[in-house]
């Protein structure tokens, strides 16, 4: 499947971006100054200005393709029949979320975000249906304004759950073992969550696993899911839960 998508799904985090990038304006501009004032190359702000303009290069290259990329294989390893329920919390303007939609002719793709503009440029419901119908999915997605560590769901009421670069935002541990846990009850016996972040994931990893009737797995994901640079690595946690469906 194609992984260039036709909606707008802004920048994460767009700061960060505009951060890498001023770091790299000022390292080039001070190298040049400092070039004319004292007539000799200057190294160690040469380096700077290469470093935070890959960086930046990265980030921008993650945010706007390399994580469409990651998630379209993420999706079709699940291989789903096409009728499930899935739920994509923190969907932001929905790049997870549609791409999900587009594996579900016969099921429902459900978001569930704050909308925070902090860690997404733009980021509004408004814009998340106006993505859904540009993808050509509007008919099976719903979404739906909450927080994470209080889903308004029943227990077990999704095959699937997915999240990507969601949960870190919540600036406590217990308020991410809560959303967690969240994820865990809404999901149906057999059902799998993958959960996409950067920071936190050993954490998560040994949350997840000591609950009753989980099998958890964690792995890297690759230079297409950096956010910057090696040491901003999305890594991704796989669960599933047994247990028999009614
Ligand atoms: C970096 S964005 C990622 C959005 C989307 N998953 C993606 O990959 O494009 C993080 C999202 O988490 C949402 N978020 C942060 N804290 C939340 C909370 N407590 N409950 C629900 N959503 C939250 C933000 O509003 C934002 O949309």
């Amino acid at each position: 499947m194609k992984a260039i998508p036709r909606g707008d799904y802004g920048v994460d985090a767009p700061y960060v971006l505009y951060g890498l990038a001023a770091a790299a304006i000022a390292s080039v501009t001070g190298s040049l100054i400092a070039f004319i004032v004292f007539k000799s190359p200057q190294p160690v702000l040469a380096a700077m200005a290469v470093i935070f303009a890959l960086a930046a290069l990265s980030y921008l290259y993650t945010t706007r393709r390399g994580k469409f990329a990651i998630w379209t294989e993420l999706l079709e390893s699940l291989a789903m029949r096409g009728d499930e329920r899935l739920l994509d919390v923190g969907c932001g303007r929905g790049a997870v979320l549609m791409l999900a939609a587009k594996h579900l002719p016969e099921g429902h793709a459900v978001g569930v975000d704050l909308w925070s503009t902090k860690d997404q440029s733009g980021n509004s419901e408004q814009h998340a249906l106006q993505n859904a119908k540009l993808e050509g999915v509007e008919e099976r997605v719903e979404l739906h304004t909450a927080d994470m560590r209080r889903l308004p769901f029943p227990d077990g009421s999704f095959d699937v759950v997915t999240s990507s670069l969601a949960i870190h935002n919540i600036g406590n541990a217990r308020g991410r073992e809560q959303a967690l846990a969240e994820i865990l009850r809404v999901l149906k016996p057999r059902g799998t969550a993958l959960i996409v972040d950067i920071g936190h994931t050993a954490a998560y990893e040994r949350y997840l696993a000591a609950q009753p009737g989980t099998t958890v797995e964690r792995r890297r994901l690759g230079w297409k899911f950096w956010y910057g640079g090696p040491h901003v690595a999305s890594a991704l946690i796989t669960v599933r839960r047994s247990g028999t469906v009614d």
